[in-house]
């Protein structure tokens, strides 16, 4: 259980870093409280953020040095992050710190708890794209219904590049999106067994916005 398990898709990155490991373990413990959840989610967030943005195009930046002129880099694409409501804002300020010119779109979905299927009840996009890079933030990958929503809307909004920055998928979640967005790389930290009855991951961690939030 502790080792990631293998799902053949080349879309799918399962982080197999020790520090994502250890930091997932003690997000899943059950004891674990909502301040430490959140900080643990923050801290996993920017790891992941670190690797799925490593393919990001640079342009030339010049600056000074004390010593000599230096060609460097900047990000050549603006950054769009869009934290799915409410799990998804617990990794907004990692992503902020890496790339604090990005603008932030928000998308609120919740899942109905009969159906599993996603019901938006929020979206704050303007009425074009405004950013050539989106990166969905959201913990939890279950039946893969509130990301391919998610995604279907960035895609009628104009965003071509898009890429999804989860924490926890299951199987079923990530064949699911795989075959609704083929074009869209998957980043998670852990790639679990299953979904239960009621649609949550095993082993998961639980409710994650409950888990950010306190509302358990
Ligand atoms: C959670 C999670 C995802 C969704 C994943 O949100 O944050 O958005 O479930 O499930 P899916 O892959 O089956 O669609 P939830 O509906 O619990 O809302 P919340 O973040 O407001 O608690
Ligand atoms: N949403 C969660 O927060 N946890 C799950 O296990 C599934 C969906």
């Amino acid at each position: 259980m502790g080792t990631p398990r293998q799902l053949s898709i080349e879309q799918l990155h399962v982080s197999s870093h020790p520090l994502v490991r250890e930091k997932l373990t003690r997000l899943r413990d059950e004891t674990t409280p909502p301040k430490i959840f959140r900080e643990l989610v923050a801290e996993i967030a920017t790891l992941l953020l670190y690797e799925a943005t490593a393919d990001l195009p640079t342009d030339e930046r010049e600056v000074k040095t004390p010593l000599a002129p230096y060609k460097g880099a900047r990000l050549k694409d603006k950054v769009g992050l869009i934290p799915v409501l409410r799990a998804g804002i617990g990794m907004v300020e990692a992503a902020l710190e890496l790339m604090p010119e990005a603008q932030v779109w928000h998308i609120g979905l919740f899942r109905d708890e009969r159906t599993l299927r996603p019901i938006e009840y929020y979206n704050k996009l303007p009425s074009s794209a405004t950013v050539q890079v989106c990166l969905v933030l959201d913990p939890m990958l279950a039946t893969g219904g509130s990301a391919t929503a998610t995604i279907d809307v960035l895609k009628k909004w104009g965003a071509k590049r898009i890429k999804y920055v989860g924490i926890i998928a299951a199987p079923e979640g990530v064949r699911a999106l795989v075959s609704a967005q083929h074009d869209v790389p998957i980043h998670v930290a852990a790639l679990d067994e299953r979904l239960n009855e009621k649609g949550y991951i095993v082993p998961g961690l639980g409710d994650a916005g409950d888990r950010q939030f306190g509302t358990g």
